[in-house]
């Protein structure tokens, strides 16, 4: 049996799993481990099931023992492990793509319609029971005919189109190259980033981390957005620059934010906190039973593939 540590706990279903398949170290306080004692705890193991709390950069990864082959990661993103670091040392990185489109397309939907209806607002007022209908009462913005820009079509791009259509949004895209008619399913293309975001009433966030989008909503490209854009990531905190959102809302540029991912989680830029229009949730994206079981359950499985054949389909490096 090949030996595997998990970083964090998984749901009981898929640990149970795990201990069929693996000697597997698990993780049962469910404890943040530091770089440090996850290199300690991975001495003699085969593989590792990360997750996106754990930080393996260069520094770690190049201290991890030999006998470790494959980081499987417990995440459609891959931002936390530094990938040509990973290849040097001769380990394969997986993740954990479409078990978690839908689960995190809904996330996407909730974050534009909180931010645009201002949920953040009427929740606070219907707690403290200090509201009275009226006609111009918490008026927000309604979708219908609003035009939604989508930053990355992949999965989860295309399911938040497709949610996003039926609820009468007009969809603009933008991605390194242009989908085929049937993914694009009506979508308009912006090859250029200005021409895309000139047309985003609603921005939504959804494409990987990586070094070309760190920081790619920033103080310059925050300005092409139409006055009183919203804006929403589900996707990572990394790609957008909290002082300069920060900044488009108090200067009303940006009308309201949703936002589910963070740099530097789980701290937020405080800044946000002082914004009603701010609807911020702690990274729900995949947070369901099922899809966390089959995040789990693939994880496991890109690892049981890798040790028999050498490979694995959703190989990220
Ligand atoms: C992912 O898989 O990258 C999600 O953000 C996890 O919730």
């Amino acid at each position: 049996m090949k030996k595997i540590l998990i970083t964090r706990r998984l749901l009981r279903s898929s640990e149970e799993k795990a201990s069929k398949i693996f000697d597997a170290k698990f993780n049962t306080n469910d404890e943040l481990y530091s770089q440090e004692k996850l290199i300690k705890l991975s001495a003699g193991c085969d593989g590792i099931l990360t997750a996106l709390t754990d930080k393996l950069d260069a520094e770690t990864i190049n201290k991890l023992p030999s006998s470790i082959k494959i980081l499987s990661n417990f995440a459609v993103g891959f931002g936390n492990i530094d990938l040509e670091a990973a290849k040097k040392r001769n380990i394969i990185v997986t993740n954990t793509p479409e078990v978690l489109t839908d689960a995190t397309a809904e996330i996407g939907i909730l974050l534009i319609l909180g931010a645009c209806r201002r949920a953040p607002e009427g929740i606070e007022a219907a707690k403290g029971s200090n509201w009275k209908w009226s006609a111009d009462y918490l008026i927000g913005k309604q979708l219908t005919g609003t035009r939604l820009g989508i930053l990355g079509m992949g999965r989860i791009g295309r399911k938040i189109a497709s949610i996003a259509k039926s609820l009468g949004m007009i969809i603009h895209y933008h991605n390194r190259s242009k989908l085929s008619d049937d993914k694009e399913d009506g979508a308009i293309y912006h090859k250029d980033l200005k021409s895309f975001l000139g047309v985003s009433d609603v921005l939504s966030v959804c494409c990987p981390a990586t070094k070309e989008t760190v920081d790619l909503i920033n103080k310059e490209t925050l300005e092409y957005l139409p006055q009183g854009a919203v804006v929403t990531n589900v996707a990572r905190g990394d790609i957008v620059n909290d002082d300069a959102l920060i900044d488009a809302l108090n200067r009303r540029k940006v009308y309201a934010v949703g936002l589910d991912v963070y740099k530097g989680e789980p701290n937020l830029n405080p800044g946000y906190l002082k914004h009603k229009s701010a609807f911020i949730l702690p990274h729900l994206g995949s947070a369901s039973k099922h899809t966390r079981t089959a995040m789990a359950d693939l994880a496991i499985d890109n690892m049981n593939e890798f040790f028999k054949s050498g490979s694995c389909k959703n190989k990220v490096n």
